[in-house]
Parts: structure tokens; C-alpha cells; sequence
């Protein structure tokens, strides 16, 4: 989905700023990326099959080497190619240590699983997501309402909610069409073909980059699941799924007709596990839509019964490094420093209909309500910030936000929460900006 993005251009006739179209998005360095943890560099299948020079790492690379066989570690990382670092090889993947000193972590390297089993754990093949940071995944699974908004599962609770300086641990019921949410059709017309999941999951975080995922319900095979996340470039995150089966998954017949006929190279589990790595990674593609675009605010506005959140917000500051200073929060302008600017022809805004723009630093949306009145707002939703032109619609002449669908009310920009029908409902403390607008010789011209 595109926005608009605007830059300056003098009309001189008028003195007002006219906007011309600019692709480049501003990213805040709230976060810092560097945090310090253990992350996957690379799964040991991937390294094999194309021994890359250098791997993406951070914002920087790092390089393998791999050692003769006898060694303990059969590989030895070097980040930047010269600095040695800490690494662990387990389940299939090349997990290294980022922290100041680069040999010695801080936080050992945890047991991802009890009782491992002896079949191969198979990892997907990596999903870049763009302007996402590896917390946004750790943020996301603790975040029960957007499963029912983004996700489109029928019911999420999430509970057992626990906190230690290492781990975070949660339980979640969930009721689940997997694939609802997907845009892949195929995806998603198999939704309504396959049974609804009724699943209890269990999720261990260890330090942000590596989620360990239990499943247990109706129609879960058994199996181990680790989410595992790379980040690379600025702003960009790699994601590995990386799933094993036990050998009793399918009846020994199956299994062993299985091997005969594939020469005895690999499992019929182990397939299994690598398709279904691949497969459950559609998930997170919708979730790649919000984040995207979404805005990363110093102080997101969460509601009372959102406390634990605040606190894995909070967790995952602790894995920043010591000196990380975060850029202060812009100074909103005083009326003398903004002026008009040209948004858009006025038919060009449509009644039902959202449209985003970029004017200078400042992201809005514009839409006609159903008496036909122009409303030019902030594009970023104030609870956490999701883009508002990005999957929002409006509905009930208010604009839903496609993260937590809660809607804002076009006239006064209170917000009603996701339930838009309880017409009393309003909640304290979010409330969508608007921006003064006039329509000049056809042009939305609006006060910046
Ligand atoms: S970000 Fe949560 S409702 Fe908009
Ligand atoms: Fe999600």
C-alpha cells in the first residue's frame, strides 16, 4: 500500500507550499537496533548451501569460517570480519552473542528445549520485514487484542503473564481459521476448508531474538517451534521459523515407504516440519503491513488492562546498550510557525474513503464522512501508533484503525474503542488529532 509522500515545491503565485511526490520515509531511531542478546546469524543449512562472504548483521556483517570437524564449535563468527565472537550452534542455527564484549555475554545461552528430539530441526527460508524492529515480535505476542483485529483468529486470551530479566513466559487460548488474515487467496480460501484450531499456546521469549512456541489442541500435530529473528541493514529484520517433529508423527508404514522412496535422504517428519515452517510464517505477513508504516512514539498510549505490555516494552529496554540515548521528541509547531499548505484537489478526497499523504515531517489522512465534510487528521493512530491509511477504513463515518480496530469518531476524534455500536463508550486518553482545513479555487488547503 502506498502513501503519498510529499515534499516542498514554492507556488509563487499564491505563497503557498505545493507538494510533490516523495517516496523516502523517515525512520525514528527510537530504538536502538544493536540491543544486546543472542541473535541467529545464520542456519547452518543456509550457510552450508551458499557460504555467503558476509552475512548481514546489525547495520553492519559478519563473516563464518567454518573449523575442521573435530572442533567443538563447528563454526567461528567474526562480527565485522575481525572481531571474534561468542557463538553457539543449536537446532540447525549459528546463534551469536552481540553485547560490548563480543566473547564474553552477558546472559548465558539459554536450553531452548528440554528434551530436543533426535529428527532434524528444519528452518524456512528467511522473510525480510522492512522498518521492523525485533522487539515489534516480542511486543506482538504479548499484545492480545491485535490477534483478533490483525490476525482474525475468533477468540485470543492470553494469561500466565511472566516476567524475569532473561525470559519472558506467557499461555494463550486461542480459537483459530488459520490463514483468515493471509492475502495470499489460496491461503485464505484454505481457511474455510480446514478445520477451526482450538489451541493452547505456550511462548518463551529469551531475550528478544529467539521465541521458543508450544502448541497443544485439536488438530496440532506435535512438534517444537522456535521463532528465531535476525536483525540487517538500518531498520530490517530477518525471521526464521524453524520447526521438528518426533518420528512417531506419522504411522511407521507411512514413514518407511516414505524413506524408501526418497532413498532413505530425509524423513517424512522432517519434510513435514519444513513445510510447516514455511507455511506458519504467512502469519507474520500481516502483521508486516502495520509495521511497516507504523510510527514508533516515545510513550505509546496503552489502556489500563494493557499494563503487561508497558512492561515488555520495558523489558526490552533493559537489552539496550548502556550509552543509548534516544533522540528527543520533536517540539510540536506553535501556530506562528505553521502555515497553509496545499493537501489536494478537493475532488479528489472521496466520501468513504481514506487517503494518506506526507507533507514535510507531518503524515495525514483525508476522507469525506457521509455528509460529505472533508476531515484532514493525523495519520498515526495515538494508542500505538499504526497507520491509519494503511488497512484503516472508515466505518460508522469513524475511522478504524486496522491494529486494535478501535474507531475514532470523525467530529471529535474521541475514541469509541473496537465496539463502535456501545455509543456511550469512550476512551479516556486517546483521541485523534484533527488539522484546520479550508478549500481554496478547488485545492484542501490545510494549517501544518
Ligand atoms: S494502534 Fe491500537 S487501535 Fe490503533
Ligand atoms: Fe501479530
Amino acid at each position: 500500500m502506498n502513501i503519498h509522500q510529499s515534499q516542498f515545491a514554492t507556488n509563487e503565485n499564491c505563497n503557498i507550499k505545493v507538494i510533490a511526490n516523495d517516496t523516502s520515509l523517515d525512520y525514528p531511531k527510537i530504538r536502538p537496533q544493536r540491543l544486546h542478546t543472542w541473535f541467529n546469524l545464520i542456519p547452518v543449512d543456509e550457510y552450508e548451501k551458499n557460504r555467503p562472504k558476509k552475512i548481514l548483521f546489525l547495520d553492519s556483517f559478519a563473516t563464518v569460517v567454518k573449523q575442521s570437524n573435530s572442533e567443538e564449535v563447528p563454526y567461528k563468527a567474526f562480527f565485522e570480519g575481525d572481531k571474534e565472537m561468542s557463538v553457539v550452534v543449536r537446532h540447525g542455527i549459528i546463534f551469536v552473542w552481540y553485547g560490548d564484549d563480543l566473547t564474553n555475554p552477558d546472559r548465558p545461552f539459554p536450553t531452548l528445549f528440554e528434551n530436543p528430539y533426535p529428527t532434524k530441526y528444519v528452518t524456512s527460508v528467511p522473510t525480510i520485514f522492512e522498518n521492523t524492529h525485533v522487539m515489534d515480535f516480542v511486543e506482538n505476542g504479548s499484545d492480545n487484542l491485535h490477534f483478533r483485529h490483525v490476525h482474525k483468529w475468533e477468540h485470543s486470551k492470553i494469561y500466565n503473564h511472566k516476567i524475569t530479566p532473561d525470559t519472558i513466559t506467557l499461555e494463550q487460548d486461542t480459537r483459530i481459521h488459520y490463514g483468515r488474515c493471509s492475502f495470499n487467496p489460496f491461503i485464505r480460501a484454505m481457511s474455510y476448508i480446514l478445520p477451526t484450531l482450538i489451541l493452547k499456546h505456550d511462548y518463551a521469549y529469551h531475550g528478544p531474538g529467539i521465541a521458543i512456541v508450544g502448541a497443544e489442541g485439536k488438530g496440532s500435530p506435535e512438534s517444537h517451534s522456535m521463532v528465531t529473528l535476525t536483525p540487517e541493514g538500518e531498520n530490517r529484520t530477518r525471521v526464521y521459523v524453524t520447526i521438528a517433529m518426533p518420528e512417531t508423527t506419522f504411522p511407521p508404514l507411512m514413514e518407511k515407504t516414505y524413506q524408501f522412496v526418497t532413498g532413505g535422504t530425509r524423513k517424512l517428519c522432517e519434510w513435514s516440519a519444513g513445510v510447516l515452517a514455511n507455511y506458519v510464517k504467512n502469519e507474520f505477513d500481516v502483521d508486516a503491513v502495520i509495521w511497516k508504516d507504523r510510527k514508533v512514539m516515545h510513550q505509546y498510549n496503552l489502556l489500563r488492562s494493557e499494563k503487561h505490555l508497558q512492561n515488555v516494552i520495558d523489558w526490552g529496554k533493559t537489552f539496550y546498550p548502556k550509552d543509548f540515548i534516544a533522540p528527543s521528541q520533536p517540539e510540536e509547531k506553535t501556530d506562528d510557525e505553521r502555515e497553509w499548505l496545499v493537501l489536494d484537489s478537493e475532488r479528489n478526497i472521496r466520501q468513504g474513503k481514506i487517503k494518506s499523504y506526507k507533507i514535510g515531517t507531518q503524515s495525514v489522512i483525508a476522507y469525506r464522512d457521509s455528509k460529505n465534510i472533508i476531515h484532514v487528521k493525523d495519520a498515526y493512530c495515538p494508542h500505538q501508533g499504526a497507520h491509519l491509511g494503511v488497512e484503516g477504513r472508515i466505518e460508522n463515518d469513524c475511522v478504524r484503525c486496522p491494529f486494535h480496530g478501535f474507531h475514532f469518531n470523525s467530529d471529535d476524534g474521541n475514541c469509541r474503542g473496537s465496539n463502535v455500536d456501545n455509543e456511550r463508550k469512550v476512551l479516556e486518553g486517546l483521541h485523534l488529532k484533527a488539522f484546520d482545513y479550508r478549500v481554496v479555487k478547488g485545492k484542501v488547503e490545510v494549517f501544518i
